[in-house]
């Protein structure tokens, strides 16, 4: 069976695509490489000994899209802008890059007949949260430009699948994703300054950064600073592979991809210290808009459907985070 990943090249993409040829899939990675390395493919195919074929394109270029597309058999869409500053400063390119090139990538699918899918959602489409932990029931409702990305498109999937139920997709919903494969030799590499807390935690480590910015010690949780559900990105990919087996059938769901479990900022900053042996320099910042206090999810649909759940604690997060970064202080470059 072969799997066309869009956004291959990145940091879940990579993970996911490891996890795939290591269960006999073919893969086809399509990226752009805006935010991603053809290193990382190279790395791919070093630990998996195993050959990925890539072709460098752009989601919206639907006419390269539909000859791409020509043999696959599914589809893992992950390519997107997913950052949440930058999209309340650029909307029309997120909206461009995300939902226009989504469009794009189901119409090429359409023109070969292919109708399964599995798309990178986010926690985020459930904004500030009205319970914990988070059900898929959840109400639907996001706060920036990226997570309304998200949400049209999860809303488009399910519009098509009401049009022509012969579609299987699988939408899910990620919350913190971190760490690294064991191997350290591909992790995540945000470019210029690091939006998400650990790789931010790991240039601190590497003394790229001098110190951490914790924003905000008064929020309502057990030490005053923001509560995450940290996934480790092995978890995730193998979560992506279960999501592939069960398009076997037309449906439509979205699923949480979380462990359950919350963990506060100063959690990961001590858990990362213990696990590298790096004291993490810190400063308590003003709350940065638009974070909300506490976010983790109810994996409990997971595995009911996926017959997947998370395996991986926050000790083995951060040491394969660290793990990554002390062998990479430039990333990829
Ligand atoms: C986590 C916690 C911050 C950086 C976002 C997107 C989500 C997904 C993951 C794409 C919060 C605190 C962070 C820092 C800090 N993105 N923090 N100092 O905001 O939960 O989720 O990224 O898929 O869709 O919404 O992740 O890592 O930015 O923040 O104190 O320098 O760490 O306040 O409490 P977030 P994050």
């Amino acid at each position: 069976m072969k799997i066309f990943i869009t956004g291959g090249a990145g940091y879940i993409g990579s993970h996911t695509c490891i996890e795939l040829l290591s269960e006999g899939y073919d893969v086809v990675v399509y990226d752009d490489l805006s935010n991603s390395s053809l290193k990382a493919i190279e790395r791919i195919e070093k630990i998996t000994d195993k050959s990925v074929d890539f072709i460098e394109g752009n989601v919206r270029d639907e006419n390269k899209l539909s000859h791409a597309l020509e043999g696959s058999d599914a589809v893992i869409h992950f390519a997107g802008f997913k950052a949440v500053g930058e999209s309340v400063e650029k909307p029309l390119d997120y909206y461009g890059n995300n939902v226009q090139g989504t469009l794009c990538l189901l119409n090429a699918m359409r023109k070969n007949d292919i109708k399964k899918i599995v798309f990178s959602s986010s926690a985020t489409v459930y904004g500030d949260p009205d319970f914990l932990p988070l059900t898929e029931g959840h109400p639907l409702r996001t706060t920036n430009p990226y997570g309304r990305t998200k949400l049209i498109i999860e809303d488009i999937l399910r519009d098509l699948y009401v049009s022509d139920d012969s579609w299987s997709i699988s939408i899910l919903r990620y919350f913190n994703p971190v760490g690294a494969h064991k191997s350290g030799t591909i992790g995540e590499d945000p470019q210029g300054i690091p939006n998400n807390l650990m790789p931010f935690i790991t240039q601190v480590a590497i003394k790229k950064r001098k110190y951490l910015s914790i924003f905000g010690n008064d929020y309502d949780t057990h030490d005053g600073t923001g509560v995450r559900d940290y996934i480790h990105v092995v978890d995730l990919a193998k979560g992506h592979v279960r999501a592939i087996q069960i398009l076997n059938k037309p449906r439509c769901e979205a699923i949480n991809l979380g462990t359950g479990n919350g963990y506060s900022v100063l959690d990961m900053v001590n858990a990362f210290s213990k696990a590298s042996g790096r004291q993490i320099n810190y400063k308590i910042m003003p709350r940065r808009p638009g974070d909300i206090a506490k976010c983790y999810a109810d994996a409990t649909k997971a595995k009911q459907v996926l017959d997947w759940k998370a395996t991986k604690g926050i000790d083995e997060m951060c040491r394969d985070s660290w793990n990554w970064q002390s062998k990479n202080p430039n990333g990829y470059n």
